[in-house]
Parts: structure tokens; sequence; C-alpha cells
């Protein structure tokens, strides 16, 4: 069966590459590009398509999940900053039926990253996280980190870097008696995020909950 999939931020940087990774895999169908750039709403996309990819702004991609959601739309949501908990409450609220999955990254590297300091920090005394992203990123700190410092244990303070030419890169430094050890990630291309995003397209129908947040969620279930 091909899915048939609509892009919310379809001419972004991540919407552009998620509309060439959907058209390029065989088993799914670019449905439609909502866009204001593109002077097109989520809403006129809405038919004809059975999962709705959000990668907006922090300030409108609820707004696009509710109307996703309320139409019975699946959504996959990439878009970073803003609050979870509202999410939930729509996504579980919802009559249409539908699922929500939200990652605030869809790097695999980048999960296997939150993974090894999630245990690192249980054998080392303190850490810290320095976040590198473009400089027209709107949020700070970034998702990941956020997620990365909750995933670990104790307070772990994070650093934003903003500057051209990064795409998202991280470093989580963790220090102990008369050592440190650093755990780092970094992405060259936004393509980078394409095998996760087409992951939670494929698998975002078939979820147990109506919301599921994280990509290690589907990694390791
Ligand atoms: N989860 C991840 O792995 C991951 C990776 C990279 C970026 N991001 C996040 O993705 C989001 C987008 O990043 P970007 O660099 O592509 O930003 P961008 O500014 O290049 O693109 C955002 C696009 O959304 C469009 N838009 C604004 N309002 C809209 C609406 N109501 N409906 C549809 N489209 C709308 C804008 O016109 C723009 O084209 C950010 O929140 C960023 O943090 C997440």
């Amino acid at each position: 069966m091909t899915l048939r999939v609509a892009v919310a931020g379809a001419a972004g940087r991540m919407g552009q590459a998620v509309c060439a990774a959907v058209d390029g895999a065989d088993d799914l169908a670019l449905a439609g590009r909502a866009d204001p750039a593109l002077g097109t709403s989520v809403d006129e996309v809405l038919d004809g398509c059975d999962v709705v990819v959000d990668f907006t702004r922090p300030d409108t991609v609820l707004d696009n999940a509710r109307t996703a959601l309320a139409a019975g739309r699946h959504v996959v949501i990439g878009t970073t900053g803003f609050d979870v908990d509202q999410l939930r409450a729509a996504a579980e609220s919802g009559a249409g039926g539908a699922n929500a999955f939200v990652a605030p990254n869809f790097a695999i590297g980048a999960v296997l990253m939150m993974r090894f300091a999630a245990e690192a920090s249980r054998h080392m005394a303190a850490a810290e996280i320095i976040e590198y992203h473009h400089a027209a990123k709107l949020d700070a700190p970034s998702g990941t980190a956020k997620r990365t410092a909750g995933l670990m244990e104790g307070d772990v303070p994070i650093h934003s870097v903003r500057l051209p030419g990064l795409v998202a890169d991280q470093d989580v430094v963790l220090g102990d008696v008369a050592q440190t050890l650093t755990i780092r990630h970094v992405t060259t291309d936004r393509t980078s995020f394409m095998p996760g995003v087409l992951l939670a397209i494929r698998r975002v129908t078939e979820l147990p909950d109506r919301l599921t947040v994280g990509l290690e969620r589907l990694l390791w279930p």
C-alpha cells in the first residue's frame, strides 16, 4: 500500500529535504506541499493524504497538528521549541482516531548520542552540553539538547552556539577525577535526518499510543 504524505513547511530547509526523500521512496507518494511561501495551507492539502509531516515553526506547529488530527490524519512532527503537552492533549482528545509522532532529532547518530550520554552520566561526576546550530534556528537551547539533559542524571547546563556554516551538532562533555569524556554528534547535511523521518512516516499509522515521543521508541521499543 502506498502511503500518501503531505509536508507542512514544504518550502523550508527541512521541508524541501523531506519532499525529496518522500518523492524518492517507492512506498510513499508526495500528496501535498503546505507552506505560506507556496500559498497553500495545511487545510488545503488534507484531502488525499494519510500522514502530514510538519517542519514549520514553534508558533504554528500546534495549529497545524490540531487541524490534521481533527481530520483523522496522522502527524509526524520534527518542529522543535513548542509544548509537547499541548500536542498530547490534542492527540488524546482527537475524535479522528489518528496518531501523532514527534522527535526532537531524527538522526540515528543523535539518538545514539543521547542514549550513551544517559548511560555515561550514571558513572561520571558532572556533565555539560554544548549544542551548535545554523544561525537561523529560532529556538535555543535546541530540543535535542533539552531532551539529552532530561535523560541524564544530575543538573546538566546547556550552552547554545548559533553560527553560519553549521547544520546541527552537539557535544556532551562529562568530567570526573582527572578525566573527561566527550560524546560528539556531527551532521554535515540535512539528509542525515531523512532515514528517521521516513521510518516515522511508515510506522506512525500503527503506533499503539495516540502520542509517541522520540525516534528511540521506533528503534528499540
Ligand atoms: N527534529 C529534527 O530532527 C529537526 C532537524 C532539523 C530542524 N528541525 C526543526 O524543524 C523546524 C523547521 O526548520 P527549518 O530549518 O526547515 O526552518 P525553515 O525556516 O527553513 O522552514 C520553515 C518553513 O515553514 C513554513 N511555515 C511557516 N508557517 C507555516 C504554516 N502555518 N504552515 C505550513 N508551513 C509554514 C515557512 O514558510 C518555512 O518555509 C524547526 O523547528 C527546526 O528546529 C528539526
